[in-house]
Formats: C-alpha cells, structure tokens, sequence
C-alpha cells in the first residue's frame, strides 16, 4: 500500500513536471506586452546586458523549468531531434509554443521567443504529417532535370512550412547545403548531391518555398562538412581558397535568396573547428559576403571548441561570430552560458559591439519573420492533407532512378497476373522514411501515417494481378516477376557513418537468396540515403531501381511501375562496386522504361 502512494506520488510529480513548461502561468501576475512598431534598434538601446544575452540563448524544451523564459529572458527555444509536445497533434504543438511565447512577453521588454526544430523533409518530428523524400531523393529530380528539380525544391519548401504553420512553427534547421563527397558519411541523405549545382539550385528554391509560406529557413551546416576525411561525421576538412570557393556556391546562392539564418558545421576546415573559425564565419561569411542573417550555433558544439573549459569556448564561438548558442548539455549549459556570457563582456574579453551585433540580427530575425506584430498562434490547423500528400506522392515518383532494366523487365510488369512482393522495406513506414522522423534516429514499423511501397502497388494492381506479400522472399506459389525491396535501417547523423562499405544488410541477402528460387524476374527496389555498395549482386537483378528515403507516400513508386509514369531521376551520386572501386554508375546515370 506504501509503495503503491509512492508510485502515485512519483506519477503525479512526473506529470506536473511534464506539463509544467507548457502550461500557462497563473494569469494576472505579469502582463503580455507588444513589441509591436518598435524597431529593433530601438529596443536594442533599451536593453540590459543580461536582456541581451538572453536574447541569444537557446535552450532545449525539456531543459527549461516553468517560468526560465521570463526569468532570464530567453531568446530562443528548440525541439532536438524527436523532442515533441506528449500531445502530438497540432493542438499539442500550438498549445506549447503559445504557452512558452506567453512566458516571454511578461519580460520587461516582452520580446518574442522564436522556436526552432529540424522539419528538413517535411515537419518530421509532427506525427501524422507529410514526410518528403529525404534531399537526395530531391536532388536525384534535378540531376535529372534542373527546371523539374527546382519545382521539387520549391514544393518541398512550401509543403514543410504550410504544415509547420499549421502548427505554430516558424523556423526550421533546413536546408543542408553541404555537398556530400563520400558516401560514407551519414548525413550524405540529407546533401542534395555530390555535385555542387544540384546543391545550389535546391538549396535556393527550397529556401523561397519555405520563406514565401512564412517559415524561416537555416542554411546549414557551414562550411566543408562533406569534405571531412574518410566521410567522417564532424571530422576535418583539408581546403585551401580554391577548395572552399568551390563548395561556396549553395551559400551564396542561398544569401541571395534570402536565407535568414545559418548554423555552422561541427566539422573543422584545416583543423579549425568551424565554430570558431573567425576566418569564415565573420570575414568570409558576414564581411565578404555580406551575410546580414543570424548564426545560430550547433547542438552543445560550443564544448568541442579550444580552449579548454565553457568559459572559453564562448569566447571563441561569440568572439568568431556566433550570434546565438544552442546550449543543450542540460539546463546548466544555458544557465552557465548566460553567466558566463556576462562576465566576458564585463572582463573585456568579448566587445559590446559584437554583442550588440548579434542582438540585432537576432531582433531583426524576428521582425522579420513576423513576431513582433503576431506572436502567437490563434488556431491549429491541419497536417498530412490529402493535396500536400498528392504532392509528396509526385515527388516521389519523379525522384525514381532506374539503374537497371534487362529484357524489358519494367515493361512486362503490368501485364504479369502473379507477382511476388518480398522484403523488409516493402512494408515499414519507418524504413521508407529514414532517419530525422518521428524521432531523431528514425526507426522502423509503422511510425506514422503513410503508405507502404506494397500498400502502392495492392492499390495499383486491383483487380489486374495477385500480390502476395512475403517479407522472408519464402512462400508455396508459382510467380512470373518478384519484386524485392532492400536497403538501410534507419540513422542519423554518426550512427549512419560507415567506415568500409555500405553492404546489403544479412537480412535483405537472405530474403533474395530465397526469391532467386522462383526462377522468375527479380526487381529490386532500393530504399536508401546513398548508394550502397552491391557489388556483382545486381547482376542477378533483371531490373534495380533506387528509391532513396521516398518519406511517407510509398505510393508515387507504383505509379511509375504499373502507370503511365515514366523514370525521370537520375543518380546524383556516383554508385561503386565498392568504396573507391570501380564505378557501375556515374554521377546523372538513369534509364527510362
Ligand atoms: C537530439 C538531436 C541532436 C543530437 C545531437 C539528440 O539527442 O535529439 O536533435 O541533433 O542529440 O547529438
Ligand atoms: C544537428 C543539426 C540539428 C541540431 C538540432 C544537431 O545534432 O547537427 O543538424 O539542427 O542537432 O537538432
């Protein structure tokens, strides 16, 4: 019976301490105030050392306590990878970010917090909404046609914002404008290609779709982070002026577009860490290219930095032109930085000036993006529509890089009445969508609203052939084509690097070794953010088709199959036997049917 009190106890504290950030404080105490018409220069010369320094603080949800926003000003909050509302719907969201915007406009000043979280295909960490495909999927529309791509772009920028609107949210850390140069690097999904004009032509129109539809886009990350060695997550790069000239071009592009705000890279460029690379960040970036947009620091990367305790790692990263910290190593993280930030100026050790430089793009950042005048949200709205997942499903289907198709394989398909599906990815909301979905790694099963490539071609092929449906490839029946569906497990960022090659999992070689049995067509489907290193295995493939990470509408691959679709993708990466090996496709490689 005690223990059974305890529990309730704990719960009942474990509840109050859950809800207590984004529940309203009792009403009365302090006024919400409008910042409404002010400039913000004008509010910039009515702030305290400590309002500013706020105002380029970052902090995590979950490491806020009820009342930290008014307390200490705060500038800015985020959602990390996976860190939603417990009521995950557009309510729960718009319930939350009213809740904490209300906490800011009871400071003295009553500026706005802004909120940021990573929507980079579609508003991912939302359930229930539209996922996209992943950048590479996007950029495989452009390497095939750059008119097509940039329409991509534009639709992918629109769709995320619409959605994150529909929410509340205003600013997402998106898009990726590195330029992937080996595979092996985790995050080479979320690059558009290994060629830097796919990247630069993606990157702009995915900033006008998101800025026109009124969320703020972050470049990220800044600068060589897939030029590291070996394809190492946050690893070095070697550039000299020549070499950073040449990745340069989708931030450029991008600052012309209007791109507001940036994030630099964990990665270092000739052994400076990027985040306290003066050279870049501040002469190259804001002076020489006239960047006037806000930088905003990477997750805890401040505690990479030289220097040797936090104190000087903040000297570095402001002093180098860091204009707001995402301090997410705990609460302390933010509540230290604050303090510290403080005691610097006041040492001499980082100028007024340069404060007062960040604060205003911060200020202007927010005008801008229209929290001054409306800084909260009145009504939620709807995600996952039928026209934004109408769209989705194009995209889709345009993204399709065919690498293979012997004896008229894609042909034949729709006129076979019995056909195989097999493979894991065939069904799994989760496999099809990767990482940075639902939550930070991704993972597999039904996570969320879609439908699954099997799912696509039941609805094609109704009433026109038999599908049976066997994720082993094991199965009593006679079949005139398979089609197989292989590819990765979901990651993110390090946990997708791979230091060797990019091998078909155990698994997916299992369930073709069974399939190769039929003695019939095997067409295989594959679900992945890069090329994986296959090998000879392809050739037993009559047909092979690369999908990337489609996101939710698995539907837009049977449109192609079975409908009057053609391919129009083509590879934006270069496919390899093995790493460094020889290659089987180049760069822009694609066939039709
Ligand atoms: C967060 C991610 C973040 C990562 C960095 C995770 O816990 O959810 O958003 O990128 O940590 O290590
Ligand atoms: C990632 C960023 C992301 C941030 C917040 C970091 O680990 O590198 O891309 O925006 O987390 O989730």
């Amino acid at each position: 019976m005690k223990k059974h009190f305890l529990s309730l106890f704990i719960m009942l504290l474990l509840l109050f301490t859950h809800t207590a950030c984004i529940s309203k404080a009792p009403a009365g105490k302090n006024t919400l105030k409008s910042v409404a018409g002010k400039t913000p220069e004008e509010l910039l010369a009515s702030m305290t050392l400590a309002e500013k320094v706020g105002q380029m603080t970052q902090a995590e949800r979950g490491d806020l306590y009820k009342g930290d926003i008014t307390e200490y000003a705060l500038g800015s909050v985020l959602s990390g990878g996976g860190s939603t509302p417990a009521q995950n719907t557009p309510e729960g969201w718009v319930t939350m970010f009213n809740g904490f915007t209300e906490e800011s406009l009871k400071t003295r000043l009553g500026i706005p917090v802004v909120y940021g979280l990573d929507a980079v295909h579609g508003h991912n960490n939302a359930l229930n909404a539209t996922i996209l495909p992943h950048n590479v999927g996007l950029g495989a529309i452009a390497a095939g046609n750059q008119e097509r791509g940039a329409q991509a772009a534009y639709t992918a920028g629109r769709i995320t914002a619409e959605e994150m609107r529909a929410t509340g949210a205003r600013w997402t850390f998106a898009p990726v404008l590195g330029v992937a140069e080996d595979v092996r690097w985790g995050r080479t999904y979320e690059s558009y290609s290994e060629n830097v004009g796919i990247v630069t032509l993606m990157g702009a129109n995915v900033i006008k779709g998101l800025q026109d539809n009124g969320v703020a886009a972050c470049m990220k990350h800044f600068l060589g982070e897939g030029q590291a060695k070996d394809g190492r997550n946050q690893g070095n790069a070697l550039l000299d002026r020549a070499g950073i000239e040449r990745i340069f071009p989708p931030y450029r592009a991008a600052i012309e577009a209007g791109a507001l705000s940036l994030m630099p890279s964990f990665s270092s460029v000739n052994g400076v860490k990027m985040h306290e690379s003066k050279d870049l960040l501040t002469d190259l970036l804001k002076n020489e290219m006239g960047f006037e947009g806000f930088i905003v620091s990477d997750w805890a990367a401040l505690t990479q930095l030289s220097g040797g305790n936090y104190k000087a790692q903040i000297a570095n990263a402001i002093n180098a032109g860091v204009d707001m910290v995402m301090a997410t190593n705990g609460r302390d993280s933010w509540v230290n930085f604050i303090e510290h930030l403080q005691e610097l100026v006041n040492e001499g050790k980082v100028p007024i000036t340069r404060i007062d430089d960040a604060v205003l793009r911060i200020l202007r950042f927010k005008q801008r993006i229209g929290l001054f005048d409306a800084p909260l949200t009145k009504k939620a709205g709807a995600i996952g529509v039928d026209a934004n997942r109408a769209a989705a499903r194009t995209l889709v289907a345009e993204s399709l890089v065919l690498l293979r198709n012997e004896n008229n394989a894609i042909a034949k398909l729709p006129s076979y009445k019995r056909i195989l599906v097999a493979g894991q990815g065939a069904h799994d909301i989760g496999m099809q969508c990767g990482g940075w979905t639902i939550t930070w790694q991704g993972k597999h099963g039904f996570i969320t609203k879609g439908t699954t490539v099997l799912e696509g071609i039941q609805n094609a092929a109704k009433g026109k052939a038999s599908i049976t449906y066997a994720e082993s490839g094991k199965v009593e029946g006679t079949f005139d084509a398979v089609i197989a569906v292989i590819g990765e497990d979901p990651y993110a960022e390090t946990e997708g690097d791979r230091s060797n090659q990019i091998n078909i999992r155990t698994r997916d070689m299992n369930m073709l070794r069974e399939v190769y049995d039929y003695n019939c067509p095997v067409i295989v489907i594959m679900l992945s953010g890069r090329p994986m290193t296959i090998g000879d295995e392809y050739k037993k493939w009559e047909a092979f088709i690369a999908a990337w990470l489609p996101g939710s509408e698995g539907g837009g691959i049977a449109d192609v199959l079975f409908g009057s679709k053609d391919f129009t993708g083509r590879t934006p990466y270069t496919w390899r036997k093995t790493i460094n090996g020889e290659v089987l496709f180049p760069f822009g490689y694609g066939l039709t049917k």
